[in-house]
């Protein structure tokens, strides 16, 4: 089916003072910014996150080429990654932890059953299938309250009938381009269903359609690790400029080629810019030719690539190049240490703490595929990304946005 399915006191009192857009009513700030829980799952393995991403991608595909029909049996549970991000909206006086997912654009709650909706009055129904995961839902429209100040009125939402893959978590609010929509209203198969972001544009709560993500490394630390701005970039996390890509319909995705140590290993390829993956996934070949150059072994227990200390110290640079909107060629990079899964949770994934990891993966897909790489958390977590849509207008291809963050060149892994 259709969708492949701190920030500073400083920093608010300024924009509260200097930059309240008229539309905005009573003193909120804008843009509002959310924090981002972030959940670890504990007993799964490397193998799991590597299978969520290669589903993920291949939905990516079926979406992009129209197949919005067929309805495959979900390949693994979205939760079976090691790492989800979630935020906790409140529905009808229900708290729900929906995951933060910029590559689907349905938003719904109710996959555990405990906590549902009232059911609504109306027959409609909404299936949406994300090669990690399903949801049969019921179309309903209540208002959310992401945090106070921050409310969708009349928002269209699914209240989940049956759902599979969502352990611990009560659904998904969707953050792509609203023509991934198509496809998941079963009575109307042609029309989309405007997201929560078309939504806050349209009734004037945020002046601007564009969400910033800012994620920190995974550590052990605090599981608050992230947050996101609502109607605006959170300039106080970036460390640099935004630079700004052409996306194309219906995906966040943007083209990138990518060196290793200068070493193009990657030639240009449609990636999709996503927080519902963990990894980092490259095409087939380009993925062998990380793993030459690295020197890296296939580690059979975790499913990821793993590294000596020799081979450590002699990681270098891999970087993501693309061509602005300038017209400018624009680097963004992961350091050695940033290509290390972190070290801090080797053990949950089956491998053990002395090990050394690497964050990408194969997308089992090629250069030449539609979409053949994901840019996942592991690069997320390293470069603050924006997602506009020009002017709220759902028809307009978006822009996606990148810039460095204090973590950009952590050492943290
Ligand atoms: C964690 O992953 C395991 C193994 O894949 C899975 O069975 C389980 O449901 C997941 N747990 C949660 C809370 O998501
Ligand atoms: C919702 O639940 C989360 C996690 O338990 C909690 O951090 C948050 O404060 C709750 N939000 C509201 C509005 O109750
Ligand atoms: C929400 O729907 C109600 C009932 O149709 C309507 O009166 C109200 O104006 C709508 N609110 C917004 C912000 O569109
Ligand atoms: C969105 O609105 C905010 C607040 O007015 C402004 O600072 C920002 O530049 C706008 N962003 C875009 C992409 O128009
Ligand atoms: C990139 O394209 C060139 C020309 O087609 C080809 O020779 C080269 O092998 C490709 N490189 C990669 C890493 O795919
Ligand atoms: C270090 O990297 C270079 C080029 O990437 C490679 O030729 C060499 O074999 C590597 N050495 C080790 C110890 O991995």
């Amino acid at each position: 089916m259709a969708a492949a399915c701190s920030f500073s006191l400083f920093a608010l009192l300024v924009f509260s003072v200097t930059n309240v857009p008229p539309l905005v009513r009573g003193l909120s700030p804008v843009p509002f910014i959310v924090p981002v829980q972030r959940l670890v799952n504990t007993s799964t393995t490397g193998h799991n996150s590597v299978k969520v991403g290669q589903a993920r991608l291949q939905a990516f595909n079926k979406a992009r080429s129209g197949d919005f029909a067929a309805s495959v049996p979900p390949a693994a549970s979205l939760t079976d990654q090691i790492v989800t991000f979630t935020i906790n909206p409140v529905v009808d006086g229900k708290n729900f932890s929906l995951i933060v997912d910029t590559g689907s654009s349905n938003t719904w709650v109710g996959a555990n059953p405990e906590n549902r909706l009232q059911p609504g009055l109306s027959l409609d129904l909404i299936e949406v299938t994300y090669g990690s995961g399903a949801v049969l839902a019921e179309a309903i429209e209540d208002s959310v309250d992401i945090v106070p100040g921050l409310v969708v009125e009349n928002q269209s939402l699914g209240n989940a009938i049956a759902s599979e893959g969502f352990d611990g978590v009560d659904g998904i609010m969707g953050f792509g381009p609203v023509d991934l929509t198509e496809g998941t209203l079963l009575a109307d198969t042609e029309a989309t269903i405007p997201t929560v972001m078309d939504n806050l544009f349209a009734q004037g709560t945020i002046p601007n359609e564009t969400l910033g993500v800012f994620l920190a490394p995974t550590t052990e630390e605090d599981p608050v690790n992230g947050e996101l701005s609502f109607g605006g970039i959170d300039t106080s996390k970036a460390t640099g400029p935004m630079t700004f890509f052409q996306s194309t319909l219906p995906f966040w995705a943007i083209s990138q080629s990518a060196t290793f140590g200068g070493t193009t290993i990657m030639n240009t390829t449609t990636c999709v810019v996503d927080t519902g993956t963990t990894l980092l996934l490259l095409p087939d070949d380009s993925f062998t030719s990380y793993q030459d150059l690295t020197g890296a072994t296939l580690d059979a227990t975790t499913g990821l690539l793993s590294i000596t200390e020799a081979q450590l110290s002699n990681l270098t640079t891999l970087s993501f190049i693309g061509t602005d909107i300038n017209g400018e060629t624009q680097h963004f990079d992961l350091t050695p240490n940033a290509q290390l899964f972190p070290r801090a949770f080797n053990t949950e994934i089956g491998g053990s703490a002395d090990d050394i990891f690497l964050i990408t993966a194969s997308s089992g897909s090629t250069a030449a595929s539609s979409i053949g790489c994901i840019m996942g958390q592991s690069f997320l977590q390293r470069t603050y990304a924006a997602f506009v849509t020009p002017d709220g207008d759902p028809g307009a291809a978006g822009i996606v946005g990148f810039a460095t963050t204090p973590f950009t060149d952590a050492t943290t892994n």
